[in-house]
């Protein structure tokens, strides 16, 4: 199977690129936070193996026919700060999953992430529709989402079946391409004047 294009994404303070086994330490720190995973579905890690299981996962993801998922390295600190990622992709439509290290909360971060990786899918991956789910506690990923310009679509219940087995609703968003080539999102023009694509740097 052909591997999608991944190129390396670089915005204002930002660079994105695949994750590697180098990044083990920086995820396990924040992987191991009870703030992070169970705001995304998953337990928080207990060891580096744990870590080093889905790093592996991660980059085999790409074997299957998957976009991968992007380390988001904070250019300032020269350090990995959280992972984002197009997942459940299918040919024209997927969905964005993203999260980071607490100690870089409420920066605009993940904002400025997940825009780049929104114009990566729609500009790369020439997808029809990117949609976003969050869990209805989860006012932060709410408000990301409010910011990227995604439209509501409604809550969609017993959605996810989370990681303590608890059955819960899920709120769904999207951006059609219409939305996005339509002028509906309308953060990208400005938004590209300080975005670089980088093939040369996968
Ligand atoms: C959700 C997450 C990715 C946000 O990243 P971030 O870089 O802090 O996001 P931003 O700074 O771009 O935006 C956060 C917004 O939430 C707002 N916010 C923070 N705490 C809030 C709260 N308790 N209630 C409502 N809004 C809140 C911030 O003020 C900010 O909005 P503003 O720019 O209008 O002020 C990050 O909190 C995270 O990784 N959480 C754990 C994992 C997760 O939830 N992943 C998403 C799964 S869908």
């Amino acid at each position: 199977m052909n591997k999608l294009l991944l190129p390396r994404l670089e915005t204002k303070r930002l660079i994105l690129k695949e994750i590697s086994l180098l990044d083990i330490d920086d995820i396990f720190e924040y992987a191991s936070s009870p703030l992070v995973g169970p705001n995304a579905g998953w337990k928080p890690h207990v060891s580096t193996d744990e870590t080093d299981e889905f790093i592996k996962y991660a980059i085999k993801k790409r074997e299957y026919g998957q976009p991968g998922i992007y380390a988001i390295h904070y250019k300032e600190h020269n350090k990995m700060v959280g992972t984002i990622e197009i997942h459940t992709y299918k040919e024209y439509k997927a969905e964005i999953g993203f999260v980071l290290s607490p100690n870089y909360w409420n920066k605009g971060i993940m904002t400025e992430a997940a825009k780049a990786v929104i114009i990566y899918g729609f500009e790369i991956l020439h997808l029809s529709r990117l949609a976003y789910g969050y869990f209805l506690f989860n006012e932060r990923s709410k408000r990301v989402c409010e910011k990227l310009e995604f439209t509501f679509e409604g809550i969609l219940r017993n959605k996810f079946k989370n990681y303590d087995g608890k059955i819960i609703d899920e709120g769904v968003a999207s951006i059609t391409k219409e939305d996005y080539f339509g002028g509906k999102v309308t953060w990208v023009k400005e938004f590209k004047q300080a975005f670089k694509v980088d093939y040369e740097g996968i």
